[in-house]
């Protein structure tokens, strides 16, 4: 057996994930920004750990995500990186981190170099093809993210669903089309009426992973310190306070994965329609 074979025998990879899409076994995805969350995640059985920029409101502290840099990404990313040895590590591409093919290509590979990540997740609809495209052929994994994009925030005046009326429904679908034939390995949907987020599911040969998007999904994610019930201000109605009810963080994160693989969550009260 060759040293490639041997090593991550047990990993989660581009081609598990499609996988297991493709059994219909639903994907368990959590943020994480420190190595000792990392652990806990990795050992209860988390498929994807995506090191998010959800770091800048509930790390930093800040209003948005916008203030968010590369060098915390790169800082963030491996220090979770260092306690994963199954979940497959995402990275969050920071806000104007990816204007042009070869700024998201350097920035992207800072991640994969420096932070051992196996995928970055970047925000934009079909503008952003050619950057998807770029990082494929580099062979850089990429989720891209559609319906609310929360760099956005200030070009939509506000945190809202998208893709309600039918216009915005057919475009929203039409981009995750073209960013799967870009080379995108996952698309991720967020705020988006569950009936969309079902089209768009089965339209698409790749996963599709929601927050905030129903149950129809390939997959669900949600910010660890929502389910932990220790973020600043009013927990989201697409999210659930875990710890509530399971007593402590490891049971928890054990509870919101048997939900998610099971089908239970997220319930008709976390979507939208
Ligand atoms: O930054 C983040 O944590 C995210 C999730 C909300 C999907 O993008």
């Amino acid at each position: 057996m060759s040293v490639h074979a041997q090593q991550d025998e047990n990993r989660v990879t581009v081609r598990s994930l499609q996988a297991m899409k493709q059994a219909g076994e639903k994907i368990a995805c959590l943020t994480a920004y420190d190595a000792s969350f990392a652990q806990v995640l990795d050992r209860a059985g988390v498929d994807i750990v995506l090191v998010g920029d959800s770091l800048g409101m509930v790390v930093q502290g800040q209003e948005t995500t916008l203030p968010v840099t590369v060098d915390d990404m790169v800082y963030h990313s491996r220090a979770v990186s260092s306690g994963l040895s199954r979940s497959l590590l995402m990275v969050d591409m920071p806000y104007l981190s990816y204007t042009s093919p070869q700024q998201a290509l350097e920035n992207a590979g800072r991640f994969m170099q420096q932070a051992a990540a196996q995928m970055v997740k970047l925000e934009g609809g079909a503008e952003q093809a050619g950057i998807v495209s770029r990082l494929a052929q580099n062979g850089i994994p990429v989720c891209a993210h559609l319906g609310l994009r929360p760099q956005q925030v200030n070009k939509l005046g506000g945190y809202r669903v998208q893709g309600r009326d039918p216009e915005a429904a057919e475009t929203m679908l039409n981009e995750a089309r073209e960013l799967e034939d870009a080379g995108a390995d996952l698309v991720l949907l967020e705020c988006v009426p569950q009936q969309l987020a079902e089209i768009i599911t089965d339209a698409l040969d790749i996963p599709v992973i929601g927050i905030g998007a129903g149950a129809a999904c390939d997959g669900q994610i949600l910010v660890l310190y929502d389910i932990l019930g220790i973020s600043k201000g009013r927990i989201p109605k697409f999210s659930r306070d875990f710890i509530a009810e399971a007593g402590n963080i490891e049971a928890a994160v054990k509870s919101y994965i048997d939900e998610v693989k099971s089908g239970q969550f997220p319930g008709s009260e976390h979507v939208f329609s």
